[in-house]
């Protein structure tokens, strides 16, 4: 809700309470957006619902709101409709003095949170040693949208990369390696991850095929929890390596994480264990230390049970992430913590949230999400995929994106005859490529699955980045034209509002805030999305049937004002999904 409607909901109680009594205090007025514009930009439809209790028709209760409504500063005369609808219509001078408020302030007149809290964004989170594939770059450019969202509200966030940097994995693959080549475990840089993840393959296969190899890398696993100062040279080397191949995926998006991987609750793993066994809540099953939870049961329908520690001793994904929670809380005082992973870890969140809480171990006031998402699929509906079948890498698929990218605007250039700088290309293809990638994406509810199509994602038409993007540059294409200084109209500039089109473009202007509120709640970037295509939209048909340039003072100002509010409200939007705009393209 923003503050205009949340003036007039005051406004509305304030009639009801005048109306009918102090009884009244506490009722909702209902007020929601008109049904259709036709009728105004608000409805309030509490008299519908009082009717039984006050013995009244609808529509005689909606007349005695009405004559104890006083809106005369923000709408028109209240209108009643149907069989008792309070309808809303804001004035155009109302619409008119927020715009002009709004647009001198860098924030867009968005307040920050009445209370900012401390909130925790745990994203990307790939595995060392294995490639990062499109669920994490899913999860790097949600939980990076999502994450500059909470900051523009203000709070204090904390970005966390929880990358998988511990475990059995580590065993196989440096066990792996000291037979087939050493160097890779005491000299840095001796391996690129390409060579890493077939390794890692590999050491999977003999550690699946060979008994002596298992135990083996057993050890190893034991030796590295040790502190074995070769093993964890070793391990330190792996994980450099990793690191600096996913560092080139984040610069690429321009995402920035702190790294605090699994390995660092390490220590505080045993404690967790000891603790839930306090509690009650453990129980051995063949020699594995357990929790069980009503409701969550395998396929065949058995009580599916959280293992917090292995009949060996080992300790588990779950134990990890109770041990983070509990660190979360208690040292980084997070109030709210929000996971960002594929719908296929629903489970998992839902289990160590429940166990978590039954151990009473979050505090009221502490909110845990899951964000999750959906799959990456191929045009041809299943996964996504290379041709010959092979997961895809990042950085193939970002490249991608900017080189079609860098072919759109090399034959652009041709056809208009226009000629521009090998550092313009190249800046326009990586932006308009990355943020081609990262729309596609956000735009989506990102509960559902989405086809991944670069021809898509490229277009200039649509709800695309290019069209976003455009929109922004044929603003700045304007002031360039009519040599505008946008930040310098004159001292006597103002936004009147007289066209239809004017007003549409303005009131949608106006629900930024709400929007972002919105998102701040239920973490859905993509409502932003779907709010800036409408800008665009809406900016769209304004310009044409609105000449600005042309057109006569006062108008012509006030219209550069409209289009100067429209390119600062994609500009800033647009940052908020982590994607930066073009002056030109
Ligand atoms: N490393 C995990 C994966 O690749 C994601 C970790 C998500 N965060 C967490 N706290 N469990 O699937």
């Amino acid at each position: 809700m923003n503050a205009t409607q949340e003036q007039l909901k005051l406004k509305l109680t304030q009639a009801l309470v005048a109306a009918f009594g102090t009884d009244y205090t506490n009722t909702d007025p209902i007020l929601v957006s008109a049904s259709n514009p036709k009728f105004g930009d608000y409805q309030a439809n509490v008299a519908l619902s009082l009717s039984k209790k006050l013995g009244k028709q609808p529509r005689i209760i909606a007349t005695e709101i009405v004559n104890n409504l006083d809106v005369s500063d923000i709408c028109e005369p209240p209108e009643i409709a149907g069989p008792g609808f309070i309808n809303l219509k804001l004035q155009t001078s109302y619409l008119e003095a927020q715009l002009n408020a709004i647009q001198a302030d860098s924030r867009l007149g968005i307040p920050t949170a009445t209370t900012p809290q401390k909130q925790i964004v745990d994203f990307s989170s790939p595995n060392i040693a294995k490639e990062m594939h499109v669920g994490h770059l899913r999860s790097t450019i949600i939980g990076d949208s999502i994450a500059r969202i909470l900051e523009f509200c203000g709070h204090a966030v904390l970005r966390l990369n929880h990358v998988g940097d511990w475990g059995t994995q580590f065993g196989m693959l440096i066990t792996y390696l000291r037979e087939v080549y050493p160097e890779a475990l005491t000299t840095a840089n001796a391996l690129d991850i390409g060579d890493l993840v077939s390794f890692y393959r590999k050491a999977k296969q003999r550690f699946d095929e060979d008994p002596i190899f298992q135990e083996t890398s057993r050890q190893e696993v034991v030796r590295l929890q040790a502190g074995a100062e070769d093993t964890l040279h070793a391990w330190k080397l792996l994980c450099e390596q990793s690191r600096q191949e996913f560092q080139i995926i984040y610069d690429l998006l321009n995402v920035e994480l702190v790294e605090r991987g699994e390995s660092f609750y390490n220590p505080l793993l045993p404690k967790v264990v000891a603790d839930l066994e306090t509690t009650g809540l453990l129980e051995e099953n063949q020699g594995a230390k357990c929790v069980f939870l009503d409701g969550f049961t395998n396929r065949e329908g058995n009580p599916l049970p959280l293992i917090v520690q292995k009949t060996d001793g080992g300790y588990n994904y779950a134990t990890t992430d109770l041990a983070a929670l509990r660190y979360r809380i208690q040292e980084d005082k997070a109030k709210r913590i929000v996971y960002v992973t594929d719908e296929g870890q629903s489970n998992h969140f839902s289990q160590f949230f429940q166990v978590a809480r039954k151990a009473n171990w979050i505090p009221e006031d502490v909110e845990l999400v899951h964000v999750p998402f959906g799959l990456v699929l191929g045009e041809d509906g299943k996964k996504f995929k290379t041709r010959s079948g092979d997961t895809v890498r990042l950085r193939d698929l970002l490249d991608e994106a900017i080189n079609r990218a860098r072919a759109d605007i090399e034959s652009r250039l041709k056809e208009d005859e226009r000629v521009e700088t090998e550092e313009f290309i190249q800046n326009v293809a990586e932006v308009v490529g990355i943020s081609a990638v990262k729309y596609a994406d956000l735009s989506q509810n990102r509960t559902s699955s989405y086809v991944f199509s670069y021809d898509k994602m490229l277009s200039l038409k649509g709800n695309t980045a290019p069209y976003l993007l455009y929109a922004y540059v044929r603003i700045q294409g304007i002031s360039r034209q009519g040599n505008i200084d946008f930040t310098n109209l004159g001292i006597n500039r103002q936004i009147l509002l007289k066209e239809d089109a004017e007003l549409t473009l303005a009131k949608h202007l106006l629900q930024l805030d709400e929007v972002i509120k919105e998102v701040e709640q239920d973490l859905l970037p993509n409502r932003l999305c779907d709010y800036l295509y409408q800008l665009s939209d809406k900016f769209n048909k304004f310009y044409e049937n609105c000449p600005v340039l042309k057109s006569e003072e006062p108008a012509r100002t006030s219209r550069l004002m409209l289009c100067d509010l429209t390119a600062k409200t994609l500009k800033l939007g647009l940052s908020l999904l982590g994607i930066k705009v073009l002056e030109r393209m």
